[in-house]
């Protein structure tokens, strides 16, 4: 598919001579290699279906190039969590403000909840870069919320639970429900709105994006008013992320420029410098490159010199110099209100109620079957500061004490998962994904509150010990390994791996006529 003629015009119009002609070349040519990001805790190198590096990307302290990156159903490294497809210029919305938002996550953490939300989060690229970010942080959660019904709901979680943080909460609601919750009002201390956009800059995967002047109108209209709710739910001192996938002037700096208008609470804070910095470390001199970091001022009515704080990631420049990318525009506001918000502490949502003691010890049970002591200790620590919640059999790990409460309502919010998903708790136990993938992550989590080192270095001594728990429903065997194909742990049934969440049972196997054989 060729680019926009109307496209084209326009941008012939607003950028100079050579820049237009370098920026319609890049837009015209497919990017040859794909970016990717790595699972910080899980060590991917030797991991059957990891792509091969190619170079890093600057602003993504977990973001490769390569040739070969396949995701979805096949790839065992996608699936199991160990890296998530990403365009370059995509990670770079979380990837600038990572060390920022964790040292705030560990400052605050020490005495308060740290609170995150990705308002339109599907399918969940960013919100896996916040969770690693927050990963040190012991009191951290981050609720990400999109209002998509559809299969972007489903990659989101399916996205989450293979990232495997067990402190992220997955909700299907719109920007502006959330903003109506009283008590969701100035509770949150980083932001991020991803807006939904007039996708100008994937028109280069040739994939069909119908472009026009009104569509871009739209879009704008829409980023003002999920701004205007964000801004809703930021705590003061807290950071709001804006970002698009879009070159518009009208998407990008002028709905900045409005919002900051007149509002002296919020301060634009300077992505284009980081960026510019990033840049220049990586090895970058080329100036025209670091000089078009910056946010086009000129292009918002008005003209605020401010908006050159924006960063602005075009693929004319970063083409050639880091690798392809789509293209993104960023911008960092930060609130300067130092009053304290009020802390809530509010019921759980009533959809969910405490676990039967049944339904307990069928938990249990199976945790202490099928957990290595270091994992089966990590996790109980882990859960000392959360709650155990039930909805229709369904165990979830709400990342709150019961003592405190929650810090919003979610009475009014449509929840997807309350937390990490544990499984269902039936006659037996039937475990989610979710927990099997946090085994790599929950163990530092939960020794963060005691010796971690200790428990790390247990974990590790485990490594290469398989250990035959449990029978899958159709008698298949199931073996739990800590060391196959460089994954350090998940459920394999006989040769292949466990991909969709097939249903496993702890307990006694089946008639031995339907066991099938384990290559180990
Ligand atoms: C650019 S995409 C987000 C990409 C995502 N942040 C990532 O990194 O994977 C924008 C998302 O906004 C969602 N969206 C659009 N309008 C919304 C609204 N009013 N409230 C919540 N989500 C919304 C769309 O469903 C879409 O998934």
């Amino acid at each position: 598919m060729g680019l926009p003629e109307s496209f084209l015009n326009k941008f012939a119009r607003l950028l100079p001579n050579q820049e237009f002609h370098y920026f319609k070349k890049a837009l015209n040519t497919r990017p040859r290699l794909k970016a990717f990001r790595n699972h910080p805790l899980k060590d991917g190198s030797k991991t059957k279906g990891q792509p091969p590096f190619q170079s890093s990307i600057p602003w993504s302290g977990q973001g490769f190039f390569s040739e070969t990156v396949s995701v979805g159903a096949g790839n065992i490294a996608h699936d199991s969590g160990v890296f998530y497809s990403q365009d370059a210029s995509a990670q770079a919305v979380v990837g600038l403000f990572e060390r920022e938002i964790a040292e705030k996550a560990l400052e605050k953490g020490r005495t308060k909840q740290f609170l995150v939300l990705d308002a339109c989060s599907s399918p969940g690229g960013k919100s896996t870069q916040l969770l690693d970010a927050i990963r040190k942080a012991s009191r951290s959660v981050l609720v990400v919320a999109d209002h998509d019904k559809g299969s972007r709901k489903k990659a989101l979680g399916e996205n989450i639970e293979r990232w495997g943080y067990p402190n992220a909460i997955v909700v299907q609601s719109s920007l502006q429900n959330l903003a109506a919750q009283r008590s969701w009002a100035n509770q949150f201390d980083v932001v991020l709105l991803d807006a939904p956009c007039s996708l100008e800059s994937v028109l280069r995967r040739g994939q069909a994006v119908s472009w026009s002047d009104k569509r871009v109108e739209q879009a704008a209209r829409v980023q003002g008013v999920l701004l205007e709710s964000a801004y809703k739910l930021l705590a003061p001192q807290g950071l709001l992320l804006y970002s698009t996938c879009t070159f518009s002037p009208e998407e990008n700096e002028a709905v900045v420029s409005e919002f900051v208008h007149n509002r002296e609470d919020m301060e634009l804070q300077d992505a284009a410098g980081k960026l510019k910095l990033t840049l220049r470390e990586s090895g970058i001199e080329c100036k025209e490159a670091l000089e078009n970091t910056k946010g086009k001022a000129e292009w918002a009515q008005g003209g605020d010199g401010r908006l050159e704080l924006c960063a602005r990631l075009w693929p004319t420049f970063l083409d050639e110099l880091v690798g392809p990318t789509d293209g993104h525009f960023i911008a960092a506001m930060k609130s300067v209100v130092d009053d304290d918000c009020p802390a809530y502490s509010c019921p759980a949502p009533a959809s969910f109620s405490e676990p039967t003691k049944a339904e307990v010890k069928v938990l249990r049970t199976f945790l202490d079957v099928s957990l290595s002591p270091a994992e089966n200790l990590a996790l109980q620590l882990y859960m000392r500061s959360c709650t155990l919640l039930c909805r229709r059999g369904h165990l979830y790990l709400a990342p709150f004490s019961a003592d405190e409460g929650f810090p919003v309502d979610f009475s009014n919010v449509n929840i997807t998962s309350m937390g990490m998903y544990l499984g269902h708790a039936g006659s037996c136990f039937v475990p989610s994904r979710w927990l099997l993938y946090s085994m790599d992550v929950i163990s530092p989590l939960g020794a963060a509150a005691v010796d971690c080192e200790g428990l790390e270095l247990k974990r590790e001594s485990e490594i290469g010990r398989p250990r035959v728990s449990w029978w899958s429903e159709n008698g298949a065997r199931v073996i739990r390994t800590a060391q196959l194909d460089g994954i350090r742990s998940y459920w394999r049934v006989d040769n292949s791996y466990l991909l969709r969440g097939l249903p496993l049972v702890s307990g006694k196997p089946p008639r031995a006529k339907s066991r099938g054989k384990i290559r180990t």
